[in-house]
């Protein structure tokens, strides 16, 4: 606390609380777009807020990402993940296999001695190819259980940048910017005003799911997503944030 202080930060995640409306917020010194060890310093206090936050025989929703990756990284065993389950939040973004939600909740198992389940849903499937998967017995217990979800940890993403990320096309990528979109997060895109302007199409936790989870911990940290971090806001069902100065000064001085 000493050194958060020192450099202003409890007073930057106050200001923040109030202005996103968001219980608890955490901010790390740094820029996680300049330096990677901020994005270290992201996924050690996301490790240990999530110890916090676990129960026994919880169900945890997991989304892909570098700072969900770096919170993996950090978790250690504890007494409280006794029976908890990682499963991951939704199905093929375009992500990286390193950076899946499905290699993150096993991985957050592994550190953690608890469990994982697995949702194989290749990216960029057809309308009916997606429902075809959807009525496989194994799909469908993974999404009954996702609606057993009491904690979500996930990433927030500036839109472009992910949709680049994912390999959109110009085209798409055109589409999207003519759309507004801001933020994206669990493959929804939104814009500014918290809309839903474009979702990616695959399979798992839906946003109504995610407002419903009783523990919802948002990592995101860079001033390049400061606006993002804004929009998501909207949706109001952040119980946790944990961000950096880079982006927590960016958002109070647009504001
Ligand atoms: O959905 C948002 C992304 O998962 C954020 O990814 O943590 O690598 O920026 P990132």
């Amino acid at each position: 606390p000493l050194t958060a202080d020192l450099f202003g930060l409890t007073e930057l995640a106050e200001q923040l609380q109030r202005l996103l409306g968001i219980s608890q917020v955490v901010v790390v010194q740094g820029d996680a777009d300049h330096s990677a060890w901020v994005k270290e310093e992201l996924g050690r206090v996301g490790a240990r807020l999530l110890k916090q936050y676990i129960h026994e025989d919880d169900i945890v929703a997991v989304t892909g990402g570098t700072s969900v990756a770096s919170v993996a990284h950090h978790l250690t065993p504890a007494p409280s993940f006794r029976g908890v389950q990682f499963v991951p939040a939704r199905g093929g973004l375009g992500e990286r296999v390193e950076l899946q939600a499905n290699t993150l909740a096993s991985a957050m198992a592994a550190k953690t001695g608890s469990s994982y389940r697995l949702l194989h849903v290749p990216d960029r499937l057809r309308p009916d190819a997606l429902q075809t998967l959807m009525d496989e017995p194994q799909v469908q217990d993974v999404l009954a259980l996702l609606q057993h979800t009491r904690l979500v940890i996930h990433g927030i993403g500036d839109a472009l940048a992910m949709a680049k990320r994912r390999n959109y096309t110009e085209a798409e990528l055109a589409e999207l910017k003519a759309a507004g979109a801001v933020s994206e997060a669990f493959g929804y895109y939104f814009n500014a005003a918290g809309e839903t302007v474009h979702r990616m199409p695959t399979i798992g936790l839906q946003l109504e799911d995610v407002k419903q989870a009783e523990t919802v911990l948002s990592i995101a940290g860079g001033e390049s997503k400061a606006k993002a971090i804004l929009s998501f806001a909207k949706q109001s069902c952040q119980n946790v944030l944990i961000t950096d100065e880079g982006a927590a000064r960016a958002i109070l001085s647009s504001n």
